[in-house]
């Protein structure tokens, strides 16, 4: 393993945040964290590398059939290699399996390769924060019942230090959707209480390796979408749903999610309480959890649609965030569920104190919502007793919340951002928030030239207004810390492979280049602390 250095990035204040704040004047304080996010499985690639063990979407791309282009994250957009302190070091040939085609060998000369291309990609923007994820199977390839790599280790070790030599706060997640296959196969991982202790254990490994200078910390990545696309729509691993079709069948989608959420939670809960006894005072840093949130707006002024938009945020996002904060479920998923939903013991209520240091806030879009518990309606998502009886639609009387884009759940309604935000300030008690995503999807055009992706005047637009609207919450008085735009470069769009481009740089999958797109510019200014003023 590496000798750890120590290196003294300055971590922005706790307690000093509001104060800065004025009406005339920009709302983000200097120490605010401004980012891009990536996640392991969508970046790295080097899926067998160095020992890394499999992972549950390793298993799940393999399967012909689940990804819309067949493609997979082996490769994904080598971000593993990416970051070299040493850029004379060459590792050879890769094999890449590039989209409706065989897998072909393509080979890198290293040499010219810029140094640490990645990391001066976040540099040219002038970010103060990178958002990643650590592999659980790279650093504990078959859970707690192997050994841990030390490799994989070394790994992090050198791309936090390379980070930090470069002035950028790194701040990580535990898991963002990707766990060792083994846990699967030994016991359905989140499906079994016993998972608790496996990500404990992974997550102690991560504090003492790197919590000397990881200050932010995630426990998990939307595990909300965790359980409802694992488990009840089935289109994620492990594929569990209760209407067979495609690759999915063999769950109970009226029970699972709410079982998987449970371990979740208590698992979030066990890694947050080593972390306040053994860590936390000598390391100080913070630790919370990232949720997916959706604005749901109700589609009508009455009474009955108001409860829904209520519900549909508690079936989504309070689902988790009130047992870790509050101490309990929502209300209305007792009267909606009643004995499917799991109860807490006492012990667990005493774990559950260890609540959280900050919500993070991944948010892009929102929906109308429509009550049906006490009026008919048209089956949809949302329609049934599992979702709270609150049908999602992104249209009133025809026509949409917010521009429609390319991207079929993406309406861009940037009110939602300032509505989310005030919305978790007031449930929550506005403990300190950040942005940990945002950002704007296109469809991949085979005929679109890089030149013309590059200039990608709606996504710079996209989250121009977006930010101006968080810039409003914060004027009232939310206590957000930071912004990370999602993502640094195109990557691996889970189910759609690579026909969704997400990047501030957009990304040529043949060769693996990296260009920068007008985004990446304006984000750079934005960084700078020039962002537009209301
Ligand atoms: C949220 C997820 O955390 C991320 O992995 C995904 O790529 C983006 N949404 C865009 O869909």
């Amino acid at each position: 393993l590496v000798i750890q250095i120590f290196f003294s990035v300055p971590i922005a204040s706790w307690d000093a945040i509001s104060l800065e704040i004025s009406t005339d004047s920009s709302p983000f304080p200097s120490n605010f964290l401004f980012g891009t996010a990536s996640s392991s499985y969508q970046f790295e690639g080097a899926f067998l590398s160095d020992g890394k063990g499999l992972s549950n979407w390793d298993v799940f791309t393999h399967k012909p059939g689940n990804i819309l282009d067949g493609s997979n994250g082996d490769i994904a957009v080598d971000h593993y290699h990416r970051y070299l302190v040493f850029p004379e070091i060459v590792y050879g040939k890769v094999i890449s399996t590039p989209r409706n085609s065989e897998p072909k060998l393509i080979s890198f000369v290293r040499n010219d390769m810029r140094k640490q291309e990645d990391l001066d990609l976040m540099d040219d923007i002038g970010v103060n924060s990178y958002r990643f994820s650590i592999s659980w199977a790279r650093i504990l390839p078959r859970g707690r019942f192997g050994n841990v790599n030390g490799a994989g280790i070394d790994h992090y070790n050198n791309f936090i230090n390379a980070l930090l030599r470069k002035g950028i706060q790194p701040f990580v997640t535990l898991t963002h959707y990707d766990i060792p296959q083994e846990l699967e196969e030994r016991y359905r991982a989140w499906l079994s209480s016993k998972v608790q202790e496996d990500f404990k254990y992974y997550a102690d490994i991560c504090f003492s390796f790197f919590g000397d200078r990881v200050k932010y910390w995630a426990t998990f990545n939307e595990p909300n979408v965790v359980a409802i696309r694992g488990y009840r729509s089935g289109i994620y691993p492990p594929s569990h749903c209760s209407s067979p079709f495609g690759n999915c069948s063999g769950g109970d989608s009226e029970k699972e999610p709410f079982i998987v959420a449970h371990n979740m939670i208590l698992s979030h809960a066990a890694a947050v309480s080593i972390y306040r006894t053994q860590y936390q005072k000598k390391q100080g840093g913070r630790i919370g959890i990232v949720m997916s949130t959706v604005w749901y707006e109700p589609i009508s002024n009455s009474f009955e649609d108001k409860l829904a938009a209520g519900r549909a945020q508690s079936f989504y996002m309070n689902w988790f965030l009130d047992p870790i904060v509050l101490g309990k479920y929502p209300i209305e998923m007792h009267e909606v569920l009643q004995s499917d939903l799991p109860t807490f013991s006492e012990h667990d209520l005493e774990l559950l104190k260890s609540g959280l240091d900050f919500i993070g806030i991944n948010h892009y879009t929102s929906f109308y919502i429509k009550n049906c518990i006490f009026s008919v309606c048209e089956p949809g998502p949302g329609a049934t007793k599992t979702e709270g009886f609150a049908l999602r639609t992104p249209k009133k009387n025809g026509v949409f919340i917010g521009d429609s884009t390319e991207v079929e759940w993406l309406f861009v309604y940037p009110r939602g951002m300032e509505k989310t935000v005030t919305y978790i300030k007031e449930r929550y008690n506005n403990i300190p928030m950040f942005i940990t995503e945002n950002g704007f999807g296109e469809k991949d055009n085979p005929i679109s030239t890089v030149e013309n992706s590059v200039h990608d005047v709606k996504r710079k637009d996209y989250m121009n207004s977006y930010l101006d609207a968080l810039a409003m919450a914060m004027r009232k008085g939310a206590d957000v810390r930071g912004y990370f735009a999602w993502s640094l470069l195109d990557n691996f769009e889970w189910i759609d492979g690579y026909t969704v481009r997400f990047g501030l740089h957009h990304v040529d999958y043949a060769t693996l280049e990296r260009t920068p797109r007008l985004s990446a510019a304006w984000q750079g200014v934005s960084a700078m602390g020039i962002l537009k003023v209301l």
